[in-house]
Formats: C-alpha cells, structure tokens, sequence
C-alpha cells in the first residue's frame, strides 16, 4: 500500500532527527509516486518491498531537487521548486540526504536489490550530465537523444521493475524490459508535454525546453522534415529566448507535419509492447500503470 511507503520515508526521515530537514521534506510535492506504484504492484507489500518503494522514491526526489537546480526551474507540479524557495544551496544539500539517506536504507534490503538500484543512479546521473551537454549542442541524432533518456529516466524505472521481480521471485529480465519502455515513453511524453500544455498547467514557459537548449524528440523529427531553409530557421532560434512569433512558426510547423501525433505514437507503442510482454507473463494488473504513464497532462 502506498500509504506504507510514505509512513517508511517519514520514517527515514525522522531517523535523521534534524528539525530542518523533516520541515524541508515537507516542502517537496509528493508527486504520484509512480515507481513505488510499480514496484508494489509486481512484489505486493512486505517490508523489503516497502523499504525499496520508499528508498527509489527518496533516490527520485533527490534527483529531481538536483535536477530543478541544474534547470534553473521555479517551480515543479505547478508549485515553487525548493530551489526557488530556500536557494540552491539548501535544493543541493537536500538531495543529498534524501539520496545518501536512501544508499544507507539499501543496504538493509538485499545484495541484487542494491545493485540494480546503484547501477541505476550512476546511469541517472550519467543521463543528466548528457542532457546537459547535449543542450549546449543542436543533437539531430535520435539514438543519442533516446540513449540520453534511457539513462536520464527509464533506468530508474527499469530498476524499480527489475528490483521489484527479484523480491517477488519472478523473471527479472521481462520485468526490465517493461520497466525500460514505461521510462522511455514517461519521458518522451514528458517532452511532448513542454510543447503541448500552456505554460500555466506547466508551471514554465512555453516551449522551455528548446528555449534551454534541449533539442527533444519532436524537433529532432521536425527538422528530420524541413525544408533546408527552415531547418536553418529552426537552428538559429535554438537555446534563445522566443518571440511570440517565432514560438508560433515553431507549433505551425510541428502542426503541418504532424510531429505531436508521430511522437505520441512511438511512446504508446512502447506501452503497447510493454503491457503485450506483461500479459504473456499473466501480469494483466500491470497494464493500467503503463497506461497512466502516458495519459498525462501535466
Ligand atoms: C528530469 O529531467 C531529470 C531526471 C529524470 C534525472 C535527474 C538526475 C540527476 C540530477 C542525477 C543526480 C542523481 C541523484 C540521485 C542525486 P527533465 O528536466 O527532462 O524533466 P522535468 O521536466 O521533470 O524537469
Ligand atoms: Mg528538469
């Protein structure tokens, strides 16, 4: 039960015995709890199986708090990030407790567990230096974006299946494969949603991402499909500041080739496949989490 796994993070929490910590905890918006959703769903709800639902949260909000400082992001689920809140000085430090916190709990769990989970985090970690990178850049190359995305957010998730498969005695590798497709169409969605919600149900600026640089699926497929003229066009607004003209040629031409919908298509194949695998392993429950991956709007 998920309500489980918040009573073993506040545990966590308390076990630090630091009032400005457990205040600051309170600060971060819980989110939907999607990994610990997944990992409770294929091993059920026994202490090891909570213990590792609230450490990969703990891992997740931590990287997220490192992640809005690298982003320069204000807000996150529509609510000011820590960082906008209390500095990037507290954001930082509070990530890592919460992660350091986590590798601490991890160790109480079991050996395999630890591993999938560690090597998770050094490819999460491995994905964001990527990101950034690759922001400084105008990438057209669509392997290098999904490897990039696969590190950034599928193996965390992939790790939760995979975790998850081992504590309940099931097939470990069609629970990573699941795993590693419900994270790759999380982000890709994820990267539709920067250019499909208005900047209020965002909480950022419209078109934010190619503003800060990162060449994302669509438009990786959109200059795949430009004329050279605009393609041209297209790499001189890239990482600036848009005008309001500008962010309209941007939608008209992802609009006139049919962009959103060629993106949106490719995540759901990958649920598509991903709830196919589960179905073949009698793991019909597992559906409605890949589905819930993608049908968000925010
Ligand atoms: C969100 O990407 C970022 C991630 C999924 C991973 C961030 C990972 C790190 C900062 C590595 C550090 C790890 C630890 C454990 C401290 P996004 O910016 O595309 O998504 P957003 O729209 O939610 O910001
Ligand atoms: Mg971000």
């Amino acid at each position: 039960m998920l309500s489980a796994v918040e009573r073993k993070i506040d545990q966590f929490i308390n076990d630090l015995n630091d009032k400005e910590v457990s205040l600051l905890y309170t600060k971060l918006p819980h989110g939907k709890r999607l990994r610990a959703k997944l990992i409770l769903k294929i091993a059920g709800s026994n202490l090891s199986v909570v213990k590792t639902a609230a450490v990969v949260e703990m891992i997740h909000a931590a990287s997220l708090l490192h992640d809005d400082v690298i982003d320069d992001a204000y807000t996150r689920r529509s609510k000011p990030s820590l960082n906008a809140l209390y500095g990037n000085k507290t954001a930082i430090m509070l990530g890592d407790i919460l992660y350091s916190k986590g590798f601490l709990e991890l160790n109480n769990i079991s050996p395999e567990v630890a591993k999938i989970v560690s090597n998770a985090v050094v490819q999460l970690s491995l994905g964001e230096l990527k990101d950034v990178s690759l922001s400084k850049t105008f990438n057209i190359d669509k392997e290098i974006y999904l490897d990039m995305i696969y590190k950034k957010t599928a193996s965390l998730i992939e790790a939760s299946a995979g975790a998850a498969a081992v504590l309940a005695g099931k097939p470990k590798d069609a629970y990573l494969t699941y795993g590693r497709n419900l994270g790759l169409a999380f982000q890709m969605i994820d990267d539709l949603l920067d250019i499909t919600s208005d900047s209020e149900t965002l909480g950022k600026p419209a078109l934010h991402d190619f503003v800060e640089g990162k060449v994302t699926l669509p438009y990786i497929y959109l200059y795949e499909l430009l004329e050279s003229e605009d393609q041209k066009r297209l790499v001189l607004l890239h990482a600036k500041v848009l005008s309001k003209e500008e962010q309209a040629w941007i939608m008209q031409k992802m609009d006139e080739h049919q962009i959103l919908l060629k993106c949106y298509t490719e995540a759901k194949e990958l649920i598509d496949e991903a709830v196919e695998l589960m179905n073949e392993n009698g793991e019909e429950a597992l559906s409605d989490i890949a589905q819930e991956m993608i049908d968000r709007n925010f």
